[in-house]
């Protein structure tokens, strides 16, 4: 499975660091909606869905969060602990939000605004949406 982390370019001065994302540059897609994950508990694991046709660009603005894409076929766990690295999601993914650490806050790009109806929460569900399962 292809990862596709995006460096988010930094303007950094003696002052400190910012982030600008701009639609369909820095971000790729044209951004829709903007939510963020905060106050997550210890232990929880969050998301554990797909998407049929949106996608999003997660970025951990501050702290740290492993998230699982699976395709289907291939899992793949990533590590995002910093505020200059966006991951891609894409539709057809399953995805799953863990190991939040303390303070952790996890910003999220979609490209579609909120529709409970582009939502696949079922894991059986999602293998036969793409085909994995009969
Ligand atoms: P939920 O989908 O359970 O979050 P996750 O699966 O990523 O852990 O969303 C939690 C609640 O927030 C749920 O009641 C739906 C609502 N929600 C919105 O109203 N708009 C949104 O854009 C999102 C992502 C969620």
């Amino acid at each position: 499975m292809e990862i596709k982390k995006y460096p988010l370019q930094q303007h950094g001065d003696s002052r400190g660091h910012l982030v600008a994302l701009e639609e369909k540059t820095d971000v790729p897609f044209e951004i829709k909606r903007v939510y963020y994950m905060f106050d997550t508990k210890s232990g929880i694991v969050r998301g554990m869905h797909a998407h049929k046709s949106l996608e999003q660009l997660l970025v951990c603005v501050h702290g740290s969060v492993k998230i699982l894409l699976d395709d289907g076929t291939e899992k793949e766990t990533v590590l995002l602990d910093n505020p200059y690295e966006g991951l891609y999601v894409s539709n057809n993914m399953w995805r799953e939000m863990s190991e939040f650490s303390e303070g952790a806050v996890l910003m999220v790009f979609a490209s579609k605004y909120y529709d409970e109806d582009d939502y696949i929460r079922d894991y059986d569900e999602f293998l036969r949406f793409v085909g994995k399962k009969f």
